[in-house]
């Protein structure tokens, strides 16, 4: 008997926890983790001085870890004078393959291994697989990464020092993804897909763990470069846990940016394939997010707002980011902040307010120009 199952994000189906299990059988909705005794202490994660977070699984000695998490949070003083609210930057790009997807990554790899998998599947914009690569080498885990060729060479790279299998795909994010799931079924392989598993949401959740003890008093408005959601949603379930422990009262504003060229969470319409589904910000291009209802359902929940922003603005602010801050991110991470550019010139947040930002990746990994 586990200690957690997984429930339907749409129909609240219930299932036992398995490798294969992905989607809800009966209506093909996403997937999360469900605890069933929240306060269940041997299967917590020490986050911070008091705080523990509920984790699937039996006990720390399970967990796979390459130190991930803790990483600073630092005031941005230049860029908030200059929009007038108050800005701090989590610099996840300090994790240990140097973006958060890290965070979800070990709890997802901790789960396989403890499921007894030994070879799997996984399909990324490049962070996601090379964090995936890491971690599976660090378990034992034979790991089959799919990118879109056009993928910064830093990050392909990346993939393949880790000893994992490449297959590059000449074609756009979501095209990557059809041809994992095609390879799973050929070869009937574990698709172990950062974006569908219930546990990378559960890894991604310590982001917002450690939020607590960084900032006190606690943000106003946290803003958050979407492509699937993973870090969205962990945030988000990070906070309604607190919540319903009380250990926090007022809840922050979770809002959501994508870039204008690939916004289907932003533009809330159905997706026309039809349309430009390429950007700068790579690790945001993605045409259909499968948690696409449940960022929404968040953003509604949070009060938060969504927005799109142009490539001329995310470009603009990467560099603006390593002037003015000595901040050095990667295009989809900038994007957040010409997005908070936006949601302060909207008055979606007020003059004085307190903002989180998560900086999600580093910009060594960008393929320059070098003129
Ligand atoms: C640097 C960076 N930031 C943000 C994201 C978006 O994460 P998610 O797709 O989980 O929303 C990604 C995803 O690849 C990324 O690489
Ligand atoms: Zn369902």
């Amino acid at each position: 008997m586990t200690q957690y199952e997984f429930i339907c994000n749409e129909c609240f189906q219930h299932y036992e926890p398995d490798s294969k299990t992905l989607r809800c059988r009966t209506c093909r909705g996403t997937l999360s983790i469900k605890y069933k005794n929240m306060e269940d202490k041997s299967a917590s994660l020490p986050c911070g001085p008091e705080l523990t977070m509920p984790m699937p699984l039996p006990s720390i000695s399970h967990y796979i870890s390459l130190g991930e998490g803790k990483t600073p949070t630092v005031r941005m003083q230049k860029i908030s004078d200059q929009l007038g609210i108050e800005i701090f930057a989590k610099l996840e790009f300090m994790n240990p393959t140097g973006s958060f997807k890290d965070r979800g990554t070990a709890m997802m790899i901790s789960a396989i291994k403890l499921m007894g998998i030994s070879e799997i599947v996984e399909d990324s914009s490049g962070n996601a697989g090379a964090s995936l690569a890491a971690y599976a080498s660090r378990a034992g885990i034979k790991a089959h990464i799919f990118a879109p060729s056009s993928t910064p060479s830093p990050k392909l790279n990346q993939i393949k020092i880790y000893d994992s299998i490449l297959h590059t795909v000449d074609g756009t994010r979501d095209e990557t993804t059809r041809a994992a799931e095609e390879f799973v079924k050929e070869n009937s392989l574990v698709y172990a897909s950062h974006n569908l598993s219930p546990y990378f949401v559960e890894g991604t959740k310590t982001f917002g763990y450690e939020m607590f003890n960084d900032l006190e008093p606690f943000p106003d408005n946290i803003v958050v470069p979407v492509g699937n959601g993973s870090l969205f949603l962990g945030i988000w379930k990070s906070i309604t846990e607190q919540k319903n422990r009380g250990v926090i009262k007022n809840i922050p504003k979770l809002h959501c940016i994508q870039a204008l060229n690939v916004n289907p969470i932003a533009s809330q319409t159905p997706w026309d394939k039809s349309r430009i589904s390429t950007t700068v910000a790579g690790g945001i291009a993605v045409g259909s997010p499968p948690r696409k209802l449940e960022v929404l359902k968040v953003i509604k929940d949070s009060g938060g707002y969504s927005d799109s922003v142009t490539e001329e603005s995310i470009m603009k602010w990467q560099i603006k980011l390593a002037k003015h801050e000595g901040v050095f991110c990667e295009l989809t991470s900038a994007a957040a902040f010409a997005g908070l550019e936006n949601l302060v010139r909207k008055k979606e947040i007020g003059k004085g307010e307190r903002v989180l930002v998560p900086v999600t990746g580093s910009g060594l990994k960008e393929a320059f120009p070098t003129n």
